[in-house]
């Protein structure tokens, strides 16, 4: 289904096909391998909901590899006129894009998207279901921590902790990792980290301090408020693959945690905390960082901490998909 030069998800990737993006994205983090020019193509950013580091950095990764890109967001498109994401997609790629690079905040509109067109996309993002690209980086991150050139992460076993169940992050990671071999843990009030996440293949676990000095990283994630009472963490209109993108506009949030403070007493990773944890364990966080809620700003910025390693490793890890995505398009396979 789609073009295979799309990137929709980890979830189902060969361990092949994962370490060959990654082997990639680490020959250019690490300036070993070239990548191929792509100077006659465009890349169109379709993003329907906030981001900074994403958008940018997919917009700096497709300048470095000489294409051109043209951004289209909610804020200034005809999707706030109620065109739906089908039809906005099919305009973008009408008007000559190589690749649409696609954030939404319908859950699956990666697929959505990805069926209406012919050109490869790249999901930067789709409600709750996968934001692949941020999987990678997460992955080349903790391989590059532990020295696994090989990307084998067997042995090495990281907990997920806080609001995973808003999180496409955290399903492209656990789904990334335990491809690689990892253990992961899912930590958090039940609300946030359901028993059901062990079909994942993780396990889940609710008690943060038995936990923190067990594992060789720990990997928090924001508190997704906006998703809160959100169903599907699907826009105002609904669907998956519909247009309708600001999903915080008409709801309020429903109250998965008590308080922010009873919130970072059970699973905020305070220094405390982070003081507990093994010799050379590491901290990683996607971002946006809530500071003071799920991780104490000196933790963010402690010498176990990853989370600018992260953000620089995404442009590597996206030039390595733009690029995968443009020569398939090439005829060069996937
Ligand atoms: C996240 C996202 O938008 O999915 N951030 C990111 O892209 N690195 C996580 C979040 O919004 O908390």
């Amino acid at each position: 289904m789609g073009h295979p030069g799309s990137l929709l998800q980890l979830r189902g990737m060969s361990e092949e096909a994962l370490r060959g993006l990654l082997g990639r994205a680490r020959e250019i983090a690490t300036g070993t391998g070239q990548a191929a020019k792509q100077e006659e193509k465009l890349v169109a950013c379709v993003f329907l909901e906030d981001s900074t580091r994403t958008r940018v950095s997919f917009a700096v990764a497709a300048g470095r590899l000489g294409a051109r890109v043209v951004e289209v967001q909610s804020s200034n498109s005809s999707v706030r006129k109620g065109e739906s994401l089908a039809d906005t997609v099919r305009t973008v790629e009408s008007l000559g894009a190589d690749a649409i690079v696609l954030r939404a905040s319908g859950s699956g509109s990666s697929h959505a998207a990805a069926r209406a067109v012919g050109v490869p996309v790249i999901n930067a993002g789709d409600g709750r279901h996968e934001h692949p690209t941020q999987g990678l980086i997460d992955c080349l991150t903790l391989c590059e921590a532990k020295g696994r050139e090989d990307f084998d992460l067997r042995g090495v076993r990281i907990a997920i902790v806080g609001d995973v169940v808003s999180s496409r992050v955290a399903r492209s990671a656990i789904a990334g990792m335990t491809a690689l071999g990892a253990g992961v843990v899912c930590v958090g009030p039940a609300t946030m980290a359901p028993d059901g996440l062990a079909a994942l293949g993780c396990e889940v676990s609710r008690d943060f301090d038995a936990v923190v000095g067990d594992v060789d990283a720990v990997m928090m994630l924001r508190v997704q408020f906006e998703r809160h009472g959100n169903g599907d963490g699907h826009g105002a209109h609904g669907k998956a693959g519909e247009g309708g993108q600001d999903a915080r506009a008409d709801r309020p949030p429903a109250a998965p945690i008590g308080s922010v403070r009873e919130f970072r007493a059970g699973y905020g990773l305070t220094a405390e905390r982070a003081a507990r944890m093994r010799e050379g364990a590491v901290v990683m966080h996607p971002g946006p960082m809530n500071r003071g809620l799920e991780i104490d700003g000196e933790v963010a910025d402690g010498a176990r901490s990853l989370v600018r390693r992260q953000v620089a490793l995404g442009v590597a890890v996206r030039m390595a998909v733009i690029g995968r995505a443009l020569q398939s398009k090439a005829g060069a396979g996937t």
